[in-house]
């Protein structure tokens, strides 16, 4: 698959201007930016291409509009100064950028605010459509190079993502090309594949489960944290608060739709057993029977993971995205913990991808190598996993 595309690693980047469209979209909390593997893995790019010679325009989104983590990218810009030790730039949407651009010389690094904060980014178009927009133009006209280093938003038909390919000469960098690499390996593995799905974005889950079920490209689906919560609510389980908390959020609206997935599937999906709540502050699991309560759940209980732990014996491919319950608090991140144990002692070749995934299994104490492939993309690696043509990938094949 690899040698569909051409990488930047394989060209001579100096004094070229390159524009390079990273994901550096982390965690938010209380304001304050979480520092990402994602921010660690591309800042590595960044320092190779710019003691290469080359001069490079960032770019990335942070957050979704309306969410607490739509932000600037201030913050990344401190995380990159501090990882990378070299002045970066930076410009705001409504500055003149392209001036900076023209600025720029050998090995120096202009980043440009969030991506999401031009109307235009995320608008549905085609990437000749997008590259007739006049941000992409104006920065394409002053570059050499465009440069793709993010699987995690392959999956994504934005401005930022593809517009440049049909204007400049398109490569992949070295983040997307080790991704590119494992999923090589994946494609060998056909039988006895379990999806592990938690996190926070139900609606993806859905979607990625039902296409990867109806295809048959896997055996199980074991649910946690939200997805495993609204799969409850959709077999008749009352949760009390944390359903209000759902209901809030929006995310009671893909139950109907949930409950479809559960009875065509039924054999195939796992629900929990049992949940974990946080009882004046302390971990207290309680079997389903004895729900609806007014604490919160925030994980899966015991019996839930010595279920999921049977069921992930003898399979030949795992892959494990999105956390199963709060793991930041030690005392709810057993599922989360358990699942990424099992994973790791097990002969499966083991995908672990999402950045939440990925920055749990840190905190937990679990290293890179102790599984096949710690995949910085989340939705965009299952969506390929379920068959669908990732947009970014199939216009840098194109061009
Ligand atoms: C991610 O975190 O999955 C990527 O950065 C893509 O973000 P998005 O789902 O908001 O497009």
């Amino acid at each position: 698959m690899l040698e569909k595309f051409e990488t930047i690693t394989s060209t001579n980047v100096k004094d070229k201007t390159i524009v390079l469209r990273v994901d550096i979209n982390s965690s938010v909390q209380a304001g304050k930016l979480l520092i990402s593997p994602k921010i660690i893995a591309h800042t590595k790019t960044i320092k190779h291409l710019s003691d290469k010679g080359a001069k490079l325009v960032v770019l990335s989104h942070q957050g979704r509009k309306g969410k607490k983590d739509f932000i600037d990218l201030q913050e990344h810009l401190k995380a990159l100064k501090k990882l990378l030790k070299i002045k970066i730039n930076f410009s705001k949407w409504n500055q003149n950028y392209s001036q900076e651009i023209k600025k720029l010389k050998k090995g120096e690094i202009l980043l440009l605010d969030n991506t999401r904060f031009l109307d235009s980014e995320t608008e549905k178009l085609s990437p000749e459509e997008h590259s007739e927009n006049k941000t992409i133009k104006s920065i394409a006209s002053n570059a050499d190079f465009f440069v793709l280093d993010a699987l995690s938003v392959a999956h994504r038909s934005h401005a930022t993502v593809v517009g440049f390919i049909p204007l400049l000469p398109s490569f992949v960098g070295p983040v997307l090309e080790n991704e590119l690499k494992a999923l090589e390996n994946l494609e060998k593995v056909k039988d006895k594949t379990a999806l592990i799905l938690g996190g926070g974005k139900p609606k993806d889950s859905m979607h990625i489960m039902q296409k990867m079920l109806n295809q048959n490209k896997v055996s199980k689906v074991l649910l946690g944290g939200i997805i495993g919560e609204l799969a409850l609510i959709a077999r008749g389980v009352s949760l009390g608060e944390k359903e209000v908390y759902l209901k809030e959020k929006n995310h009671t609206k893909n139950i109907p739709e949930l409950k479809k997935i559960l009875k065509k599937f039924e054999k195939k999906i796992f629900i929990p057993a049992d949940v974990a709540i946080s009882s004046i502050g302390e971990r207290k699991e309680i079997p389903l029977s004895e729900l609806p309560v007014k604490e919160m759940i925030f994980d899966v209980g015991e019996k839930t993971i010595k279920e999921y732990s049977l069921l992930l014996k003898n399979c030949e491919l795992i892959i494990f995205n999105g956390p199963f319950g709060r793991f930041e608090n030690y005392q709810f991140s057993w599922g989360t913990k358990e699942m990424l144990f099992n994973i790791k002692n097990s002969e499966a070749f083991s995908f672990v991808g999402g950045g939440d995934t990925i920055t749990a299994s840190i905190r937990l104490g679990f290293k890179r190598e102790e599984f096949s492939h710690i995949s910085l993309a989340g939705k965009a690696l299952l969506r390929y996993l379920a068959g669908e043509s990732l947009p970014a990938l199939e216009a840098l094949e194109k061009h």
